[in-house]
């Protein structure tokens, strides 16, 4: 199990405290993914932390756009990583359509950073044909994260082999890309699920909250 990824996802949780505790012991191959207003103090606190976004803009580096913040400004204030068309924000928000996942997409790999494009079992309908013409030549700086919602702070993971399945089929239909799987890992099954040959890693949410939790599944990898 080599270089596997672990990447944490806090969603809207967390606190200056808790950016301090993590940023002092956190095991450096954790990616992790904070609200976006902390990251240039996580970033202050520990340049060497790998520090994710959980969203940026649609719109590409300035402009008249109130609220917003461009994938530029998070990559000036040392984000490597963003996640893009988290379920949740496909859910509750009409701006992660596919259009403006795509346009996020892109300006995530202008930047240089990595983007997590977030899909779950519809996933054939969530990636248009211009995205996956993107993935192709992009291999290297984009992963997708398969999150299906049955799994999603339920506490219930689909079986090894359903996993391995699935992210099978992803990795045929997109060019062999990494490929995370997310929904409900925590300490007690991320061996099992990190020991999936398809699995290049983990996406985790709530037990991402968990110092010694994560750095535990970190020694996993
Ligand atoms: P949980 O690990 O809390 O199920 O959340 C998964 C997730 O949505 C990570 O992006």
């Amino acid at each position: 199990m080599i270089n596997k990824l672990i990447v944490g996802n806090w969603k809207m949780n967390g606190n200056l405290s808790l950016v301090d505790e993590f940023s002092q012991t956190l095991d450096a191959r954790v990616i992790l993914g904070i609200p976006s207003v902390f990251i240039a103090y996580a970033h202050l606190k520990n340049p060497t932390m790998q520090i994710a976004a959980q969203d940026c803009s649609v719109y590409a580096d300035f402009g008249a756009h109130t609220g917003e913040i461009s994938a530029e400004m998070l990559s000036q204030v040392g984000c490597k990583y963003v996640i893009i068309g988290h379920s949740e924000r496909r859910q509750t928000s009409n701006f992660d359509n596919q259009q403006n996942v795509f346009a996020k997409l892109q300006n995530v790999v202008k930047t240089g950073m990595t983007a997590i494009i977030c899909i779950d079992e519809s996933y054939p309908a969530l990636v248009d044909n211009q995205t996956k013409e993107f993935l192709k030549t992009n291999l290297d700086k984009v992963c997708i994260a398969y999150e299906p919602l049955s799994a999603i702070g339920t506490g219930k993971v689909p079986s090894l082999k359903d996993i391995s399945e699935t992210l099978s089929k992803i990795k045929n239909t997109y060019f062999g890309v990494k490929t995370l799987y997310g929904g409900s890992v925590n300490v007690s099954n991320a061996k099992e699920i990190l020991s999936v040959e398809l699995v290049d890693g983990v996406l985790i949410g709530g037990a991402s909250l968990k110092l010694s939790e994560l750095n535990e599944i970190a020694r996993l990898s």
